[in-house]
């Protein structure tokens, strides 16, 4: 019989369960439905391509013991890692886990300002 462990997200009063084998994702899935719909305030954990591409299921895993498949270092880079961070569609419970949803925002890059040639001055 495989193990089944309770999720808890950080701010949130009840867990959920995961099935042994089950990512973290997996199991968000069928416990609140798809579409990351696991509201913690402003906070949740959205779902996105589910293979470890896109970065937006990232949490920081703050208790418990887990395994994690292939993240691209885009979303986690090692040092990350060792901080508890991965990516809820790649992580497996080992225990029960207490999370945080950490989405990382991207840096937009600096737009230059929107300039106006002056009025009437066509070329040539
Ligand atoms: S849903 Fe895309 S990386 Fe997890």
């Amino acid at each position: 019989m495989e193990n089944t462990f309770a999720i808890h997200l950080e701010g949130r009063d009840t867990p959920f369960p995961c099935r042994g084998g089950e990512t973290v994702l997996e199991a968000l899935d069928r416990a609140w439905g798809p579409g990351g719909r696991a509201m913690i305030g402003a906070k949740r954990i959205p779902t996105g391509c589910r293979r470890g591409g896109c970065g937006v299921c990232r949490v920081q895993v703050l208790a418990g013991r887990y395994r994690t498949g292939p993240t691209g270092r885009n979303h986690v880079s090692v040092e990350e890692e060792g901080e508890g961070y991965a990516l809820a569609c790649r992580l497996t419970p080992e225990s029960d886990l207490t999370v945080r949803p950490a989405l990382k925002v991207p840096v937009r890059a600096e737009i230059p300002p929107y300039t106006l040639s002056p009025p009437g001055r066509g070329p040539g």
